[in-house]
């Protein structure tokens, strides 16, 4: 036990309402560790140069002092539900391996396969020497399981969001963009040459008001989430198609947390909502669902014709590598013929959310495993997180600029490999920590 936790233990010793002892914590950690200033506004020397950011920032070393660094931690094995940290085991809750399926023997067996067969990478570009048989077999497979004309299989699902947006949106275009979306939908906005309007969090009137207010542009993009990385929150995209038909608007959803956790076989939420038909273009990724790497893009086959030709991210890198790609594919056949393991999803994530509300944990009340403990105040977040995973347990933490200042969280999420034993465990230590700092009462 570190000699910070032994001095909010004194502060335990108090009889205070949690929000008094978790004040007084809160003060505590503030003294040695002042995130806000540390971090968000590092100083900088008149007549420095561009690096001297680097030599003022001392958010990391601080934590670091303090014993509550989260970040990096080195993982030496990993199975199931378990990792092996600093040779200790823990249960992770900070894994978007949601179906298990990352260390699955057949999806592990046909990537060694393809890596004998075509070797370690594709040393090109799909768009010149780097386009596989194995490429176009996945894209097949997964236009014909989403009923989409074509796919484009990208690198990575961040590529296929920044190379979309940013090849379709055109200096006269407007997107209307969630401000809960990913980073790479940012930075697809940011470098296009279009204008981009970021709506408040799943709010359709803020939506329709900002629509309203660009009707006279013919192209209208709304980019969304189906499912927000951060909050879990589901996207209302019944109400996105509503009113895209009115304002005569395209849409393009990112399915990454929706494929694989929502709809028919785990075809996502745009399935959920039977809006297949309505969304022009489907972005995911093999990043969590499909366990391994890389994203793809799909849609109308002269709608990807286009990109294939023009998104940069996808031209200018190299294919994602032959034991990736086969490895994908191998998992969406599982994920398509093994229901088992969505419904074990769905099992455990509601168990866990039934668990976290019991004890006074506010959580969203739908199927998505993305569950975030909300704290606000970064630095005793970083505390919490670094109690839990001493007592083994791996959670991930989500700080300024993932999310908002003073919106920290703890970002838990679960997967179809966690028992009803490693659930209870994770409660237990939410429960114990929770009301140690006055997260929770008592
Ligand atoms: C909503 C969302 N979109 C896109 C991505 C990018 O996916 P990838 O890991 O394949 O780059 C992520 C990954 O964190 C995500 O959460």
């Amino acid at each position: 036990m570190n000699s910070l936790h032994l001095k909010i233990q004194d502060e335990k010793s108090n009889d205070l309402p949690a929000h008094l002892k978790r004040n007084n914590i809160v003060s505590l950690l503030k003294e040695k560790f002042d995130f806000e200033n540390s971090h968000l506004r590092i100083p900088s020397e008149k007549g420095d140069g561009i690096l001297s950011k680097c030599f003022h920032y001392s958010a990391p070393d601080q934590a670091k002092e303090l014993g509550i660094y989260p970040f990096f931690r080195e993982i030496q094995e990993m199975q199931g539900s378990r990792v092996v940290i600093d040779g200790k085991t823990a249960i992770t809750v900070s894994t978007n391996n949601y179906l298990g399926l990352t260390k699955d023997p057949r999806v592990i067996a046909a990537g060694k396969e393809a890596l004998d067969e075509f070797g370690a990478g594709c040393t090109g570009s799909r768009f010149l020497n780097g386009t596989l048989s194995l490429h176009k077999s996945l894209e097949k497979e997964l236009s014909r399981f989403l009923s989409r004309e074509d796919a484009i299989v990208m690198s990575t699902g961040f590529q296929a969001n920044q190379g979309t947006i940013s090849c379709l949106l055109g200096r006269k275009d407007v997107a209307f963009s969630d401000r809960e979306n990913h980073a790479s939908i940012y930075e697809g906005c940011a470098i296009s040459p279009g204008k981009t309007i970021r709506y408040r969090h799943n709010d359709m009137d803020h939506l329709e008001y900002c629509l309203k207010k660009f009707s006279s542009v013919a192209g209208k993009l709304i980019i969304t989430d189906s499912v927000f990385s951060m909050s879990g929150d589901i996207a209302n995209l019944p109400e996105i198609v509503k009113l895209a038909k009115d304002y005569k608007a395209t849409i393009l959803v990112d399915e990454a947390h929706g494929l694989g956790v929502m709809g028919e076989q785990g075809k996502g939420v745009t399935n959920h909502y039977n809006l297949e038909d309505e969304i022009d273009i489907y972005v995911g990724t093999f990043s969590k669902s499909l366990g391994s790497i890389g994203g793809f893009v799909s849609g109308k086959s002269k709608v990807m014709e286009f990109i294939r030709h023009k998104a940069s991210s996808f031209i200018f890198t190299a294919a994602l590598p032959p034991a990736s790609v086969a490895g994908v594919t191998q998992a969406l056949d599982i994920m398509i013929r093994e229901p088992i393991h969505l419904e074990q999803l769905q099992n455990n994530t509601s168990y866990i959310k039934k668990g976290f509300f019991n004890l006074g944990f506010q959580v969203n009340n739908n199927p998505i495993p993305i569950v975030p403990i909300n704290i606000g105040d970064e630095a005793l977040t970083l505390l919490f997180n670094q109690l839990l995973f001493d007592d083994g347990i791996f959670a991930g933490v989500a700080v300024s600029p993932v999310v908002p200042p003073h919106n920290a969280m703890i970002r838990t999420s679960f997967t179809s490999s966690h028992t009803h034993e490693d659930l209870d465990k994770i409660l237990v230590s939410f429960d114990k920590f929770g009301k140690e700092l006055g997260i929770i009462s008592q």
